[in-house]
């Protein structure tokens, strides 16, 4: 199957970048396809114009950076959205990914005055990270948020199959190696616990 992983963080060695390499390289091993787009190293413009944002309505031709990242997304069988926290939110790249590659059309419709979601029959994953712990999140209503903001009313309502939404709280400067390994482990894991059993093409 190929898999699309879109990541999102300024520094390719921040602890963010290697769950995604973590996880790129697990699916690699079980035989599947992983294709990463690294938002940052693409330089990926985040700004939706107005002329592109007619287009979308009017069904005029996509910009080409949009068109290549539809293109991967149409193709592939499984995406993961790897961002750490920010502001409780994902950061601005990630969130102008969605805004542009998500287009009305593509991602979603309205049929009978209902949003439709277009993406349906791909699996998805979500992996986030915060310098809050999970139960402090949890506790301030932070965790409920994100879930109703990002895992339902983006990924699901677009169509998605949401299989996990794996979260690594306590994220600050100084982890030991052996947290990291741990938290690596776990990325491990989700891919083999969803994709192991699928046929890799
Ligand atoms: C602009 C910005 C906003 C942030 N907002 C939050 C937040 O709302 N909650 C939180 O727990 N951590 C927040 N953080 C901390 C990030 O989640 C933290 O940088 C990350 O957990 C560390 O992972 P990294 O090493 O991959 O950057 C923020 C960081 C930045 C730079």
């Amino acid at each position: 199957m190929k898999h699309l992983i879109i990541a999102a963080h300024p520094h390719e060695a921040s602890f963010t970048m290697s769950l995604a390499r973590a996880y790129a390289d697990e699916l690699e091993k079980l035989g599947h396809e992983a294709h990463t787009c690294d938002l940052y190293r693409l330089d990926f413009n985040p700004v939706l114009a107005a002329a592109e944002l007619s287009g979308a309505n009017t069904g005029s031709p996509m910009p080409g950076d949009v068109r290549r990242e539809q293109d991967h997304l149409r193709t592939a069988g499984a995406v993961a959205f790897v961002y750490p926290l920010w502001w409780a939110s994902m950061p601005a790249i990630m969130k102008g990914y969605i805004d542009r590659v998500f287009s009305y059309g593509f991602a979603y419709d309205f049929k009978g005055g209902a949003m439709r979601g277009l993406l349906s029959g791909k699996q998805a994953v979500v992996i986030t990270v915060s310098a809050a712990p999970l139960e402090a999140m949890v506790k301030s209503g932070d965790w409920g948020a994100v879930q109703t903001l990002q895992d339902a009313h983006i990924f699901r309502t677009c169509g998605l199959n949401l299989v996990e939404h794996l979260h690594f709280g306590n994220i600050v400067l100084g982890l030991s190696e052996n947290i990291v390994r741990r938290h690596l482990e776990r990325v491990r894991t989700c891919a083999n616990k969803h994709f192991a059993a699928t046929p890799s093409c």
